[in-house]
């Protein structure tokens, strides 16, 4: 029982602050007074973030960044222009700007830099509008944590669920733009923290419609490349290869790796946004494939958002841990669990990155032993 746990270091400070009273003194006591109104501010951020969240949402649906691009505007112009009264919609614009998205001069709003960046970065708003689904299955977190039989965000990205030919392709469709969208700050971050320098070919498994290998392409000229994705989807991947002048570099293979043998001739194999959507147990399948599929020497790497372990990080142990409940099939790890996977699967050299940015991707990488030793699984 909690209660019978030995007091642990710090337990006194945490009942004093807890004391009622205490922290009206605390607000006002000059030494402590600081640190108080600081954290009540953070402890009312929290209260508060989902009503952030949700004017974000109505400023995306209203599309009020890019309406301010051209320029300032009032309150009712902007309110004339989608159809709200001026008084509710100064009520947004406000907030916009107390989020510090707007900024009001002279009775006008006009974006403010962080607005501007919410615009410049690729499918950021196509991500906001996907939370209605995300929101919706959260309405009762306490229902969510206990195991509802169905959500909507599963429906939403029914792949994983994943036998062939039970996604519709114009779902397909949407959740591989949502996805492809996203993917040039994964691939940026992923290139910063990896050197594909001496790989010849890189399978990419999972590899949507081919964001990934567009960049890694861009990066390395002379690399070889492979994607691997379902029938639904990795065919879509051909026209961006033809855009971007690869057809002749990538060859394009549609399959399950749950049911198909992985394609071969691979010195590199990247599973990019992938492992999170999947059970432990499919993760273990999985690693097992790509091990076999892999000459010794060859290089695993893995990028996604991960959870923080021991160090709790904002990003994975918040939205993607709860992101990935909702979808009901895998779960946001941590680098040491993603590295025990790896290791169970036979790899050594298992190498976790600092991330430059948690929200965006964290990347490992491990290679099958050069002598490979047979595996007792
Ligand atoms: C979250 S998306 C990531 C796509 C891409 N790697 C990226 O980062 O943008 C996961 C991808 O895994 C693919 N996928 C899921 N289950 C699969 C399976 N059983 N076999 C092959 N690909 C699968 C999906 O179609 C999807 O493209």
């Amino acid at each position: 029982m909690l209660d019978d746990a030995p007091a642990w270091r710090g337990g006194w400070l945490n009942r004093l602050v807890a004391r009622p009273g205490f922290q009206n003194w605390a607000s006002h006591f000059p030494l402590t007074r600081a640190r108080a109104r600081r954290d009540g501010a953070e402890l009312f951020d929290l209260v508060q973030g989902f009503v952030q969240s949700q004017a974000l949402m109505a400023l995306v649906e209203l599309d009020v960044f890019r309406r301010l691009r051209a320029g300032p505007q009032t309150a009712g112009a902007l309110g004339h222009a989608v159809d709200v009264p001026e008084d509710r919609m100064r009520i947004l614009l406000q907030a916009g700007a107390a989020m510090r998205l707007l900024k009001l001069r002279r009775g006008r709003y006009a974006l403010a830099r962080q607005g501007a960046a919410l615009m410049g970065v690729p499918g950021l708003a196509a991500m906001i509008r996907h939370h209605r689904a995300f929101y919706r299955d959260l309405e009762d977190p306490v229902a969510l944590l206990r195991g509802p039989e169905t959500t909507e965000l599963s429906g939403f990205w029914p792949y994983v669920f994943g036998a062939r030919g039970t996604v519709p392709e114009d779902v397909a469709r949407t959740y591989s733009d949502l996805m492809a969208q996203s993917q040039g700050l994964v691939a940026q971050d992923t290139l910063r923290a990896v050197n594909l320098g001496d790989v010849s070919t890189l399978l990419d498994i999972g590899g949507g419609t081919g964001a990934f290998l567009e960049s890694v392409g861009g990066a390395y000229p002379r690399l070889g490349m492979q994607l691997f994705d379902l029938p639904q989807v990795a065919p879509d991947a051909r026209e961006r290869f033809a855009r971007a002048g690869m057809a002749d570099r990538v060859e394009i293979f549609s399959g399950s790796f749950r049911d198909d043998p992985l394609p071969e001739g691979a010195d590199a194999i990247s599973l990019i946004r992938v492992l999170y959507d999947h059970s432990d147990d499919t993760v273990r399948d999985l690693m097992a494939l790509v091990y076999k599929a892999l000459p010794p020497g060859g290089r695993l790497i893995v990028s996604e958002p991960m959870a923080g372990g021991a160090r709790p990080d904002r990003a994975g142990d918040i939205y993607f841990a709860f992101y990935t409940m909702a979808m009901q099939t895998g779960r946001a790890r941590s680098a040491a669990e993603i590295a025990a996977l790896c290791a169970d699967a036979g790899f050594d050299r298992i190498v976790a990155r600092k991330p430059a940015r948690s929200f965006v991707t964290q990347t490992l990488t491990a290679r099958k032993p050069e002598a490979s030793a047979p595996k007792s699984v």
